[in-house]
C-alpha cells in the first residue's frame, strides 16, 4: 500500500497531516487511525458511504464503470471459464489452482458435504412451515456446538478445516432446510456429482426414484453460485468480519452473515423481487409501479434495482440476464411472461429520468429470481441459495482479517445527540 501524498486538515487553527494511501486500483484513502488521538474529533459516516473499513486482496469493485474482478480476474470470464469450485479456490488462496491442486481441493470439499447425523435432530425442532433462511442461520449457528475440533480462530490449521467444512456443507444445510420446509425426507449428498449438479439432487431428488441431474442446469447453477460467491465489503461481509474481530468462532461469523444478508436491501432483494414481478403480473401495469418507485411519499422500491457501489450496469446483471435467456429457451419457457415483464420494466426504468438521475441499473438480483423459479425453487429458496454461494466470500475475508497482524476489534464511534448529564428523579417527583 503506498503513501504517497498526504492531506492537510485545518481545525481551530492547528493543522493536521493525513497519510493518503494509494490503492492498486480505486480512489485514494485518507488514513485517519490517528485522528482521534492527534486532534480528538472523530469523522462521522453512517453508512459508511465514504470509509474503508479494511485492506483487502480478494475483490474490486469499479461501481462507475460496472467492473468485479476476483484477485484482479474479471467476473464475466470467471463465470464464462471458469467454475464455482475453481473460484473459491482463487478467492481463498490468492491463485488460481493447477490441476492437482483443484482436484484435490475438490476432494476435499466433496468429502465434507455430510452434516453430524445428529444435526437431522435438530433440524426438526423448527416450525414445519419455518422460512428456509430462519433454518439456516439457526443451523450454521449451532455448527460451533457439532465441530469444536475447529472452533479455534488461532489454530491456522483448525481454520482451514472450518473453511472446507461450510463451503461443502452449506449446500446440503440449505437442501436441507428446503426438504423440511415442504415435509419431504432429507436426500443426502452424492460424491460422484459436482458441487451444483449435488445440490440441485439434495433439492428435488426424492427415495421413490431416480433422479437425473440435467447438465445443462447445473452448468447454470454454478453460475449462479460463481456471480454471487464475493462482492468485497457488503454489509454482510462486514457483518462476518465485526463478529469475527472478537475472537468468534467461525460458525457463528457466518451466521451472522447469513442474519444480514436476509434483510430485503441485500440478499434478501431476490425473493422480493419475483414477488415485485409477479404482483405487476403484466406489462401493461409497468408504469403504476414505476410512478410508485418515483413517489417520495411510497415505501415502495423497485426491487433488483440500484446499488451502494455500481452507478452502472451491475456486470452480474449482464451475465445474469444472458443466462435466464439460456435456461428459459432449454426449459421451454422462453415466453415466461415474468421475464417479458422484467425486460419490459429494465427498458422502462432504463429510459426514465429519475433512474437515470439517480443512475439506478438492474442489480444482481433482478434476473436470478427468474431463473431460480424456473428451475423449480420456491422464493424462500433464493436467499438460501445467496447464503452458500457467498460463503464463500465470507470465509475467505475472515481468513483475511485473521491473518492481518493489524487487526483490531471493530469498535465504531458515535455522535451522542441525547441528553447531556442530569439528576435522577426518584418515581414519585416525577
Ligand atoms: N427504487 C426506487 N428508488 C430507489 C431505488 C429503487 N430500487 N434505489 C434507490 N433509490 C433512490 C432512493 O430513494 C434515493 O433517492 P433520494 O436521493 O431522492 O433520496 C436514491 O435513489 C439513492 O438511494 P439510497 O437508498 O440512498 O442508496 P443506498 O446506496 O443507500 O441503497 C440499495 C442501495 C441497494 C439498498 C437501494 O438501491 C435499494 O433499496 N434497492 C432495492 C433493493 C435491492 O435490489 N437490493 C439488492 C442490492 S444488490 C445485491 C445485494 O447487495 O445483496
Amino acid at each position: 500500500m503506498a503513501e504517497t501524498k498526504t492531506a492537510t486538515l485545518t481545525l481551530d487553527g492547528k493543522t493536521y497531516e493525513l497519510p493518503v494511501l494509494s490503492p492498486t486500483s480505486g480512489p485514494d484513502v485518507l488514513d485517519i487511525r490517528k485522528l482521534y488521538s492527534q486532534a480528538g474529533v472523530f469523522t462521522y459516516d453512517p453508512g459508511f458511504t465514504s470509509t474503508a473499513s479494511c485492506d483487502s486482496t480478494i475483490t474490486y469493485i469499479d461501481g462507475d464503470k460496472g467492473e468485479l474482478q476476483h484477485r484482479g480476474y474479471p467476473i464475466d470470464q470467471l463465470a464464462s471459464q471458469s467454475h464455482y469450485l475453481e473460484v473459491c479456490y482463487l478467492l481463498l488462496y490468492g491463485e488460481l489452482p493447477t490441476k492437482a491442486e483443484l482436484e484435490k481441493f475438490e476432494t476435499t470439499i466433496t468429502r465434507h458435504t455430510m452434516i453430524h447425523e445428529q444435526m437431522h435432530y435438530f433440524f426438526r425442532g423448527f416450525r414445519r412451515d419455518s422460512h428456509p433462511m430462519a433454518t439456516m442461520v439457526g443451523v450454521v449457528g449451532a455448527m460451533s456446538a457439532f465441530y469444536h475440533d475447529s472452533t479455534d480462530v488461532n489454530d491456522p490449521r483448525q481454520r482451514e478445516i472450518a473453511s472446507h467444512r461450510l463451503i461443502a456443507k452449506m449446500p446440503t444445510i440449505a437442501a436441507m432446510a428446503y426438504k423440511y420446509s415442504i415435509g419431504q425426507p432429507f436426500v443426502y449428498p452424492r460424491n460422484d456429482l459436482d458441487y451444483a449438479a449435488n445440490f440441485i439432487h439434495m433439492c428435488f431428488a426424492v427415495p421413490a426414484e431416480e433422479y437425473k441431474v440435467d447438465p445443462i442446469l447445473a452448468r447454470a447453477m454454478d453460475r449462479i453460485f460463481t456471480l454471487h460467491a464475493d462482492h468485497e465489503q457488503n454489509a454482510s461481509t462486514s457483518t462476518v468480519r465485526l463478529a469475527s474481530s472478537s475472537g468468534a468462532n467461525p460458525f457463528a461469523c457466518i451466521a451472522a452473515g447469513i442474519a444480514c444478508l436476509w434483510g430485503p436491501a441485500h440478499g434478501g432483494a431476490n425473493q422480493a423481487c419475483l414477488e415485485m414481478l409477479k404482483e405487476i403480473g403484466t406489462v401493461d401495469r409497468i408504469p403504476e409501479f414505476i410512478a410508485r418507485a418515483k413517489d417520495k411519499n411510497d415505501p415502495f422500491r423497485l426491487m433488483g434495482f440500484g446499488h451502494r457501489v455500481y452507478k452502472n450496469m451491475d456486470p452480474r446483471a449482464t451475465v445474469m440476464k444472458e443466462s435466464a435467456d439460456e435456461v428459459l429457451e432449454l426449459l421451454g419457457v422462453e415466453n415466461n411472461p415474468l421475464l417479458q415483464v422484467a425486460k419490459e420494466l429494465e427498458k422502462i426504468a432504463l429510459s426514465d429520468p429519475y433512474f437515470i438521475e439517480k443512475k439506478l441499473f438492474p442489480n444482481v438480483d433482478f434476473y436470478s429470481g427468474i431463473i431460480l423459479e424456473a428451475m423449480g425453487f420456491p422464493t424462500s429458496m433464493f436467499t438460501p441459495i445467496f447464503a452458500l454461494s457467498r460463503t464463500v466470500g465470507w470465509i475467505s475475508q475472515w481468513k483475511e482479517q485473521l491473518g492481518d497482524p493489524q487487526m483490531k476489534i471493530g469498535r465504531p464511534r458515535q455522535l451522542y445527540l441525547g441528553e447531556g448529564l442530569r439528576d435522577y428523579t426518584p418515581i414519585d417527583e416525577r
